[in-house]
């Protein structure tokens, strides 16, 4: 048998943890044959219903789950990880301004990246969900300096799949014969969702998408709109935000990484920018990227028109605002 993956899952007594940590104990991740650890942080207030998902993980006898720690000290919670799922944040309450919420996740992240450093596997591999999850991310890395910028990143496989889900309800088609959408930038409103690539598996072989659905103004519009708007659009259907499709997509996100993305496929990630595409290095930007053998790289080459680059260049800018805002809550 494998020897079990340690899995750190932050904020794991929210809405978001609580739909995640069965789905790992589960094989949903790392595979039916992987065993796995989970370690569970939150904080001090919550220890009580922390200790309940603990009871249930015990509960649900699943067969993979070789241990569970569950604990509100960052250190504890670190030490050993090979894959740190970063979901605990500061979530913006009424009346508070923008910059007070980032503050408050940026000495989240400061710490947390002290923890894992000093404690973590050495070949740690890090999400980072919470918002705002790119910036989180990039200071996690600024402060994590020995952990490779390669092994740090932040979700956007919830807005991909998201933009996968609107192309297969648009064409009634499944939604596995879908591929190659891309989630270019923030994750917000900003975020640019590209269907230039997109194409879609039929018995006529692979069609491009943009063939496919000829209404251009849908494609260039609604779709784009639906998809950057789709969490307020959740969290006003179900009065809480999207947990299930986020846990989901953080599966996938280091599903694919750990075990590679299919031949012909790539995903959008968060991660740390080297100058592709003209993007300013220094931010966790999400690009379309394939993964082989835990690593990830950039699809090079890709055709960006003028419509797709002043989107590009518009999020991208949202991003340099949320870094120095970042760094201004830091002095
Ligand atoms: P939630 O509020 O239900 O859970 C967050 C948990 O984090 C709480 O249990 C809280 O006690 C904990 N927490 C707060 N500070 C912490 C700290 N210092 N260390 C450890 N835990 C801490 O929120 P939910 O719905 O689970 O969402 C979590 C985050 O994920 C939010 O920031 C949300 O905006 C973000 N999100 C990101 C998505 C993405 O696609 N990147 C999608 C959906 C949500």
């Amino acid at each position: 048998e494998k020897e079990p993956v340690r899995i750190l899952v932050t904020g794991a007594a929210g809405q978001i943890g609580y739909a995640i940590v069965p789905m790992i104990a589960r094989g949903v991740m790392l595979g039916p044959d992987q065993p796995v650890i989970l370690h569970l942080l939150d904080i001090e207030p919550v220890a009580e219903a922390l200790n309940g998902v603990k009871m249930e993980l015990t509960d649900a006898a699943f067969p993979l789950l070789k241990g569970v720690i569950a604990t509100t000290d960052p250190i504890e919670a670190c030490m050993g990880v090979n894959i740190a799922v970063m979901v605990g944040g500061f979530p913006r309450k009424e009346g508070m301004e923008r910059k007070d919420v980032m503050s408050k996740n940026v000495s989240i992240y400061k710490a947390q990246a002290s923890a894992l450093e000093k404690h973590a596997a050495d070949d740690c591999k890090v999400l980072v969900i919470a918002n705002p999850a790119n910036t989180n991310a990039l200071i996690l890395k600024e402060f994590a300096p020995s952990i490779p910028e390669k092994n740090i990143t932040c979700l956007t496989r919830l807005d991909h799949n998201r933009a996968l889900g609107q192309i297969s309800e648009r064409l009634d088609v499944q939604v596995s014969d879908v591929k190659n959408v891309i989630i270019w930038g923030n994750h917000s409103s900003t975020q640019y969702p590209d269907v230039s690539h997109a194409t879609v598996h039929t018995s006529r072989g692979e069609k491009p998408v943009r063939e496919l659905v000829s209404d251009d103004k849908w494609l260039n519009d609604e779709f784009i709109t639906t998809v950057q708007q789709r969490g307020a659009a959740i969290i006003k259907a179900r009065k809480q935000s999207s947990a299930l499709s986020a846990a989901s997509a953080a599966c996938d996100h280091i599903r694919d990484w750990v075990l590679g993305t299919p031949k012909g496929t790539w995903v959008s990630m968060g991660v740390y920018s080297d100058g592709s595409y003209g993007i300013q290095p220094g931010l966790v930007y999400s690009f379309p990227v394939t993964c082989e053998k835990g690593r990830w790289s950039i699809v090079q080459g890709l055709m960006i028109d003028e419509f797709s680059r002043a989107k590009m260049d518009a999020t991208e800018k949202e991003l340099v605002e949320e870094k120095s805002m970042a760094y201004s809550c830091l002095d």
